[in-house]
């Protein structure tokens, strides 16, 4: 057998690559923080998920974070290279940037450093922006913006009349609803990339804090679709 090194290529590994996106939903209930959780549970690592309406900690059965957040740092002139700082651990491969305390608007130049900053070293960037349009500069810099909906028309008239068209919709399916993937895609004017059922031990899971370890095959093989 050879000792001597060969020049035979490294292991293959699967690309890595920084992409950002904004999960939001027209009416409140829908699924986003779960959703975007989950998502982060099912995408290829290095992964940063970033708390907007904060109640990603609670999703993932953390404690609540004593120090500043994204929110914070918004709306300062923290320099960029201190965001990962305030990052917490959710597990080996996924860290949270909480939502902090202060809420203000933040300029596109702040939001666009922020992008910048946290994608850094190949990691993607997943952003619960909660109930409502996200911020006009987050969506207008941002790789990817999901609706997260149900097939419930208040919500699609919502998502309709919102001044922003999103790149893809997360469809929170319910058993026994009239209106199907093709409808939403019809209304919405996107296409559906994931189709995440509602089920019991989702909920159950993430009442007991313990979505990361228990987020079922379905949903975890739905979602890495969409990641
Ligand atoms: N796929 C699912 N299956 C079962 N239950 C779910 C699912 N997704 C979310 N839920 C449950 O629905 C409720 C609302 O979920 P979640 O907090 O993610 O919604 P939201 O859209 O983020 O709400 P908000 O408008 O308050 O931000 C929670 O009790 C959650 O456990
Ligand atoms: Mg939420």
């Amino acid at each position: 057998m050879s000792v001597l090194p060969t020049n035979d290529p490294p292991p293959h590994r699967p690309p890595t690559r920084s992409i950002s996106t904004v999960c939001w939903a027209a009416k409140g209930g829908s699924g986003t923080s779960v959703v975007t959780a989950s998502l982060a549970l099912s995408t290829p690592p290095p992964v940063v998920l970033v708390d907007l309406a904060g109640d990603v900690p609670a999703v993932l059965g953390l404690s609540e974070p004593a120090g500043p957040g994204v929110h914070d740092w918004l709306a300062s002139d923290t320099p960029a290279e201190q965001l990962h700082d305030l990052t917490v651990g959710v597990t080996d491969d996924v860290v949270l940037l909480p939502a902090g305390g202060v809420r203000e608007t933040a300029g596109r130049d702040r939001w666009d450093d922020f992008l910048s900053a946290l994608g850094s070293d190949d990691h993607t960037v997943l952003i619960d922006a909660g109930t409502g349009c996200p911020p006009a500069e987050l969506h207008a810099l941002a790789d990817r913006t999901l609706l997260v909906t149900r097939a419930c028309y208040l919500a699609l008239r919502r998502a309709v009349a919102a001044p922003l068209r999103p790149s893809g919709i997360v469809l929170v399916a319910e058993p026994g609803r009239a209106l199907r993937a093709p409808d939403v895609e019809a209304a919405v004017g996107a296409p559906v990339i994931a189709s995440v059922p509602v089920d019991p031990a989702v909920a159950r899971a993430v009442d007991a804090g313990l979505l990361s370890a228990r987020l079922p095959r379905l949903v975890q093989r739905e979602l890495r679709r969409a990641a």
